[in-house]
């Protein structure tokens, strides 16, 4: 057990046992890609090299299921916080699952274990005199009847006139705030503007320890080395100097603070998660019986964190020093953040809907798990922010899964099957040429072997996963030199030498495929019949390949994706951007004597904090010498029309009705019928290939027995109806806004 603060310095080069952690997701939302390929994806590809490495390793996990993230989606969905967090725990859970996304454990902070772990923890912390008891000036919302922590609390950022800032940061400048720094603030349950109220609670005074986090870090830095970005940022926050930190709250949801003079306060949510590594290790370790202890109180343990870059401060600065503080626990190895993936050039978007959902994903691509883990650990944000779009999903699948790592697999197995009956012929490996062959590919696979211990040892992923396709590359252009189709007219022995060291090279990569590609890896192992034994082999490196051992029947690993596979969500995401687009456009019009309006507090609640800026402007006056202006509606009701851009392709009179027309719409992807009144104006051969916008999503109306499905835009010109028609260079079934 470490007895002095540095004692984690004693940390052998080779660690014995490793545990590895990713940030626990609050359980109020699915995750999206980025999420995934900021804390889960890196983990799961560390681990997963480190198990067939053989490494004594766990990967902990589980829901973060206190804190206001929790609360407000509670009273968003109108349900309460238990129901919550067991919906999103288990859509989480099972999420992660399906991606392949390997934890020893998923277990949550809402467990009795957590709880007794989390109050022990405090408590230890309590009587060691680590905290400074304090009473305070508090915002209170007095119809709620309840103190106003962290995010409960917007107003107007003093930096930057940001009007939605919370209590504890401003999303838009970044700048890490107190409640009593806002301007205007008001609460977010009630929307009133809050009362000040005393009130106590126990600090975390940082600024008293933070010479021993920072010596830590530093002396950490000498035995790894850690992103530049990361060490910088917790210089920014040592320059600044760290305030006392408040490590309870006022809130019924929550860790209670484990003390008698406590009733209705509750832990921080940022104390308690990242206890929750260690609550998760204690499950782990009951339900598979080993020591939890071992994995967090012996010295040549290697913890490492992977988590967003949003959470660098907690991970490396404020959780260090409760560790420290303690004096019971190892401190991470390190922390191998990432940045934020925005999604085709843009930030994703709770609130907008702008992301890419793991369970919408997961039913629309089924089996293209593997194709997602590719593309996203291609793109990992590792040093800076980084961008998904579904054409670098299509073109990557296709010409570098398909085309470079499928192909070459395909074409062994298939070459294999055709001159052997899928039954590995007999090499004399004695024969120089041979020989040479067969150092060829093993050169190629301990090169593979040396650059993945190298590169996933320092979190480079991305170069990681090249090197791996590299290796299939080489593998094709192997093949293209020996060209064993020609060759077995003319010289079957050396024919056999190239299939037989191509299927050794199809093993390295079924095997160092597994932490990027794990269900490749298993359809690979399936198919190659590769037996436990021999994948000791190939690990140790030995030759592992066996003459007379009979592979199976050849199979696509991959599939080609076509456009039509991915234009639904490209539409999808571009008739977003487009929404607010146009919604900044009108922004830009809006005249400025509007300005008193719109700093009115909106009581409306604020999106998930990865959301970016929400508020979504007005639209715009205009003059009033034509009709009058209809009654103001919001930007909401607005976007509530779907209206989309149509191409009439069929029109007939309506019998016994003057004015009706029953018209054919084509908006692309479907026909639809609209009755229109608009016969008096127009003879139905005139309008056969009329451009129109049609109100694609007005309840179905019957008239005169015939089914309208929506209605055609119309203006009035000197008494005459006038289509409203786009341009010729915009598509049928465009959404318009
Ligand atoms: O930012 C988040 O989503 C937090 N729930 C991460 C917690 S990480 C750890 F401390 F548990
Ligand atoms: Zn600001």
């Amino acid at each position: 057990m470490p007895h002095h603060p540095t004692d984690f310095l004693l940390m052998p080069t080779e660690p014995r046992r490793y545990l590895v952690t990713s940030a626990l997701p609050y359980a109020n939302g699915p995750q999206h890609v980025g999420h995934l390929t900021g804390a889960y994806l890196p983990a799961d590809v560390y681990v997963r090299w480190l198990r067939i490495c053989g490494k004594d390793v766990k990967f902990v996990c589980g829901s973060d299921e206190y804190g206001a993230a929790i609360t407000l989606q509670a009273k968003k969905e109108g349900i309460a916080p238990r129901e919550i967090v067991d919906k999103y725990h288990a859509i989480l859970r099972d999420c992660f699952e399906q991606i392949g996304i390997s934890f020893d454990i998923y277990h949550r902070t809402s467990s009795n274990l957590h709880t007794t772990t989390a109050q022990a923890f405090f408590k230890t912390l309590y009587e060691k005199g680590v905290f400074v008891e304090k009473t305070s000036e508090q915002y209170y919302d007095t119809e709620y009847e309840q103190f106003l922590a962290d995010r409960y609390i917007i107003g107007t950022c003093p930096k930057c006139s940001f009007e939605q800032a919370y209590g504890d940061q401003c999303e838009r400048c970044g700048t890490s705030l107190s409640p009593s720094d806002l301007i205007a603030p008001h609460s977010l349950l009630s929307g009133a503007p809050p009362e000040l109220r005393s009130t106590k609670h126990w600090y975390l005074p940082m600024g008293r320890y933070q010479a021993a986090v920072s010596e830590w870090l530093a002396q950490a830095q000498t035995h790894e080395v850690w992103k530049d970005w990361v060490v910088q940022q917790c210089g920014s926050w040592f320059e600044q100097g760290l305030a006392d930190r408040a490590m309870t709250r006022d809130l019924s949801w929550g860790v209670p603070v484990p003390l008698p003079d406590a009733d209705g306060k509750v832990l921080y949510v940022w104390l308690d998660a990242p206890i929750g590594y260690i609550s998760a290790t204690k499950a782990l370790a009951e339900r598979d019986g080993f020591d939890w202890r071992d994995y967090w109180q012996q010295t040549d343990t290697k913890l490492v964190h992977f988590i967003g870059k949003d959470n660098v401060v907690f991970h490396c600065v404020i959780f260090p020093m409760l560790l420290q503080a303690h004096n019971n626990f190892v401190l991470p190895t390190n922390v191998p953040a990432n940045q934020f993936m925005n999604l085709e050039g843009e930030k994703m978007s709770t609130s907008r809907n702008y992301a890419v959902w793991l369970p919408d994903f997961l039913r629309d691509f089924p089996d293209k798990q593997d194709v997602l883990r590719y593309v996203l650990i291609a793109n990992m944000p590792e040093n800076k922010d980084s961008s998904f779009s579904w054409l670098d999903f299509q073109t990557r699948n296709n010409s570098e899964l398909v085309a470079i790592f499928g192909n070459f697999v395909h074409r062994v197995t298939s070459l294999l099957h055709k001159y052997y009956n899928g039954i590995l012929p007999n090499v004399d490996w004695d024969i120089l040429q041979h020989r040479a062959i067969r150092d060829r590919v093993s050169a190629i696979g301990a090169g593979l072997r040396r650059e993945l211990a190298q590169y996933i040892e320092q979190y480079r992923f991305r170069d990681a996963l090249s090197a791996l396709i590299d290796a299939a590359r080489e593998g094709n252009r192997f093949l293209q030199e020996h060209e064993p189709w020609k060759m077995i007219k003319t010289d079957p022995d050396a024919t056999a030498a190239v299939l037989v060291a191509a299927h050794e090279l199809t093993l390295y990569l079924a095997h160092y495929c597994q932490p990027f590609l794990p269900f490749t890896a298993q359809k690979m192992t399936d198919m190659l019949r590769i037996s436990p034994a021999k994948r000791e082999r190939i690990a140790s490196g030995e030759w592992a390949t066996r003459a007379g051992h009979e592979i199976g029947a050849t199979q696509l690993l991959f599939g080609k994706i076509e456009y039509a596979d991915i234009q639904p969500q490209v539409d999808r995401l571009a008739a977003i951007r487009q929404q607010r687009e146009s919604a900044l456009q009108y922004a830009a019009a809006k005249p400025t004597t509007d300005k008193a309006k719109s700093t009115r507090p909106n009581n409306s609640l604020p999106a998930h904090p990865d959301s970016g800026l929400e508020t979504l402007p007005e639209l715009p006056e205009i003059g009033t010498d034509h009709a009058p202006i209809k009654p103001e509606i919001n930007y909401d009701d607005f976007a509530r029309l779907d209206l989309r851009t149509a191409t009439i392709v069929a029109a007939e009179r309506v019998p016994k009705a003057d004015k009706l027309l029953r018209l054919t719409l084509e908006l692309g992807f479907e026909q639809r019928t609209v009755v229109s009144g608009i016969a008096q104006h127009y003879s139905p051969e005139s309008i056969i290939g009329q451009r129109v916008l049609v109100l694609a999503n007005l309840a179905p109306r019957k008239m005169r027995g015939i089914d309208s499905n929506g209605m055609i835009l119309m203006a009035e010109e000197n008494g005459k109806l006038v289509f409203v028609a786009p341009t010729d260079a915009i598509g049928d079934g465009r959404t318009v806004s």
